[in-house]
């Protein structure tokens, strides 16, 4: 079995965790990048036996992704690119660019990470990028006039206009790049983890105790990702799967007009 490089945004925690402890082994080098340094830290110490490196990166920001990439760029492949990290802001937030940062974490960060690494990626036998989106992105459509949620900020609003970037850019990627690389994006169920869990509001510890109640755990939510992940027959690129099976997005989801306006707007942020 050949090494492989692999890349799990959001690795730290919650699903992207679960999923890293599944790809682990004694071939697979795993790269893990997320904001919190000590949960960081304490993942590579707990899998200290298997090849596990932790960047810290605040994926919102672009100077920080691109300084990840220059710390990677001794790497001569990646074989897989998992674009996990996600938050829901409560509030309107923004980057030291100013860009707002449900926009740029949920969605330029995937986009960001994905064209940079293209070339590296190509090197790879059987290379992958698998896009964690959600079923959410079914509850609203873009405004293409206010990409960063400037009118009548809403976190939700913000948050599934962000997976919808998601899948928009799934389906683009497969028509726009045209290599070897197989991108897919999947919705991992409702899950029992640390999303959302922000501040401790009323509303918010009831939307936990639902979670506890319906949502299913971080660990089953890993398995069909893992398994994609891991298929070396899958060579369709652009779908969206859930629980392992690929389903229809939102009928806007499949606007090629809208997923090439978002592409090259999305262009001129990461430059
Ligand atoms: N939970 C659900 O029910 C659900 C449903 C559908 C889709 N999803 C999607 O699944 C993905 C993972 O969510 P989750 O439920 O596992 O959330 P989670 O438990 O909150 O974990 C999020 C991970 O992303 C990292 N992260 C957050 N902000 C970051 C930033 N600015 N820079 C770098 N890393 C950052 C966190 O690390 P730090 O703590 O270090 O910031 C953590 O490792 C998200 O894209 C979410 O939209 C979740």
């Amino acid at each position: 079995m050949k090494e492989k490089n692999i890349i799990v945004t959001g690795g730290t925690g919650g699903i992207g965790l679960a999923l890293v402890k599944k790809l682990i082994n004694k071939n697979n080098r795993i790269f893990i990048i997320g904001k919190n340094e000590d949960k960081g830290n304490k993942v590579v110490s707990d899998l200290f036996s298997y090849k596990i490196e932790f960047f810290k990166c605040d994926l919102s920001e672009k100077e920080e992704i691109k300084k990840f990439i220059k710390n990677i760029s001794h790497l001569n492949k990646i074989d897989l690119l998992v674009n996990n990290a996600g938050a829901l802001f409560l509030n309107r937030e923004t980057n030291s660019d100013n860009v707002e940062k449900t926009f740029s974490l949920n969605h330029l960060s995937y986009f960001h990470m994905s064209l940079s690494l293209i070339d590296k990626l190509k090197n790879s036998y059987e290379p992958k990028i698998m896009n964690i989106s959600s079923n959410a992105h079914k509850f609203y459509s873009l405004d293409l006039n206010d990409l960063e949620n400037a009118l009548n900020y809403n976190s939700w609003k913000a948050y599934c206009r962000s997976k919808l970037l998601n899948i928009y850019f799934t389906y683009e990627f497969n028509r726009k790049i045209n290599n070897n690389v197989i991108c897919n994006c999947i919705h991992p169920g409702f899950v029992d983890s640390d999303f959302g869990n922000v501040k401790k509001s009323f509303y918010r510890q009831g939307a936990k105790m639902i979670k506890k109640i319906f949502g299913i755990s971080t660990e089953r939510a890993a398995i069909p990702i893992y398994n994609l992940c891991n298929d070396d027959t899958l060579k369709k690129s652009g779908q969206y799967f859930f629980k392992g099976i690929v389903k229809k997005s939102s009928n806007i989801s499949y606007d090629k007009k809208i997923a090439d306006f978002v592409w090259k707007e999305s262009l001129k942020y990461i430059v």
